[in-house]
């Protein structure tokens, strides 16, 4: 986003932008990833049953306190604060938001390092190592783990204190339907190679005995992750928007695309699970482990194929990785007054601290527990994904259902129809924070003290 221009170019921009936002490491990392974690099959299906009924009204909600707030995410919420007569207070829905983008940047750039250090090591084939060994190698180096997510996180840095707005577009243009493609590519060769029955099977199937909180609370945490709800970036890319784009349809489309790349990615990924006798529950390291194995079994087209995956996943990461930084540089840029640069140097280096700790999870503090959470890793992620966007979430759909109920009209949302509308506000009144909140309390009793009801 240049910073005099405050906003998009075109109708377009926003939707590539909030796509390339979207579409990242959640979706071809940490989708399949938890899905194995939770057994497959009904993880999948009350992921799918939340994007729908919670993550579109909430998305909706988000660009639309950006759309008409027009401002960074704290300044947004207080100016529509104000001309609602609520309180100030509401802020701290913005403040929440920055928060995570901090913690989820911290470990984002971890992972997206290593995706960049094996498109290096794919480029060079596997020859005959294992990857399990592979994985064991690189993530136990401290140092070098922090080489690769620094470079990684310094570069997006300059791109955000750059301004985002010409150079996303048109990366995007390119860059996404490559994506798309290379996905359906390896769904085709999963179909072809894989155990494509096994892998339906596994994520489509309904498991009555999974039904815990738990699950349940990571389907929704990886719904609003996935699609970047809860931390301001659609807060931020809202405010870009044209004023005849409408909210609602450009909502409808960029929850459709990433949903889809989500469900293609456990498509391309459990047929070679299956195939090689993998372990579904690898967790996070999964699709290092599991991509890397078929990679060297395609033989010389895995030599292609493996580092051109790599790459489009780094870029995916990296369009994520920016609209994870916008919303903490506008806030410092336009709240302290200073250039849109040294506000990403300032949140860069906040960042890189971070990072450290969730590197150091992977190695030097990898048996460090902190409560029932597994290492500092596993604590950024779960504080961020599973306890602070759901929050955050409940909150702007408070404030959107109840305090901006009257400033809603059909002309920013384009929903013309009164139904959908009423149908909307509805939602985001009642259904969602009600549930939400169920989830979270239910989910985080559960998954940090171990008491579950059922
Ligand atoms: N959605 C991105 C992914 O799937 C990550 C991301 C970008 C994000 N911006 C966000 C997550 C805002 C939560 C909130 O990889």
């Amino acid at each position: 986003m240049q910073a005099k221009s405050n906003q998009w170019n075109n109708n377009l921009a926003f939707l590539l932008a909030a796509t390339g936002s979207a579409v990242g490491l959640g979706n071809i990392w940490g989708f399949p990833y938890k899905a194995g974690e939770n057994g497959g099959g009904l993880f999948v299906l009350l992921y799918m049953f939340f994007v729908v009924v919670l993550g579109l009204p909430v998305f909706m909600a988000e660009v639309f306190i950006g759309k008409k707030g027009k401002a960074n995410p704290v300044s947004a919420v207080e100016n529509l604060a104000k001309s609602s007569n609520s309180s100030r207070s509401w802020n701290l829905v913005g403040y929440s938001g920055i928060l995570a983008s901090l913690l989820i940047a911290g470990y984002y750039a971890v992972i997206a390092g290593l995706v960049i250090n094996y498109g290096f090591i794919s480029l060079a084939g596997f020859g005959e190592l294992d990857p399990a060994v592979v994985y064991a190698t690189e993530v136990s180096s401290f140092w070098e783990m922090t080489f690769w997510f620094s470079l990684f996180l310094v570069g997006s840095g300059i791109v955000v204190g750059f301004g985002i707005d010409k150079g996303i577009e048109s990366a995007m243009r390119i860059l996404l339907p490559m994506l798309f493609v290379l996905v359906l590519l390896l769904v085709g060769y999963g179909a072809i190679k894989g155990d494509m029955p096994s892998a339906l099977n596994y994520l489509f199937s309904w498991k009555a005995d999974q039904f815990n909180a738990g699950t349940i609370q990571a389907a929704v945490g990886q719904a609003f992750f996935s699609l970047s709800i809860g931390m301001g970036t659609l807060m931020a890319f809202g405010s870009y928007m044209p004023k005849n784009q409408t909210v609602s349809k450009a909502s409808v489309i960029v929850v459709t695309a990433d949903t889809g790349v989500a469900l293609f990615a456990g498509l391309a990924i459990f047929p070679l699970v299956f195939f090689f006798a993998l372990d579904p529950t690898a967790g996070t390291e999964l699709v290092f482990k599991t991509m890397t194995t078929a990679f060297a079994e395609m033989g010389t087209l895995g030599q292609f194929i493996g580092p051109l995956f790599y790459f489009l996943l780094a870029v995916a990461a990296f369009s994520s990785m920016i609209s994870i930084l916008e919303p903490s540089v506008v806030f410092v840029s336009e709240k302290f007054s200073v250039s849109r640069f040294k506000a990403a140097f300032i949140i860069v280096v906040v960042c890189f601290f971070l990072s450290l700790v969730s590197v150091a999870g992977f190695n030097v503090w990898k048996d460090v527990t902190i409560g029932a959470l597994d290492n500092p890793f596993e604590a950024m992620k779960y504080l961020a994904d599973d306890f602070l966007l759901l929050l955050v979430g409940t909150g702007i759909s408070v404030f959107v259902g109840w305090r901006l109920e009257n400033t809603i009209n059909s002309d920013v949302m384009g929903l013309e129809n009164k139904f959908l509308l009423n149908l909307w506000v509805f939602v985001l009144k009642w259904v969602s924070p009600i549930s939400l909140l169920t989830i979270w309390t239910l989910g985080n009793l559960q998954i940090l003290f171990g008491i579950s009801f059922f």
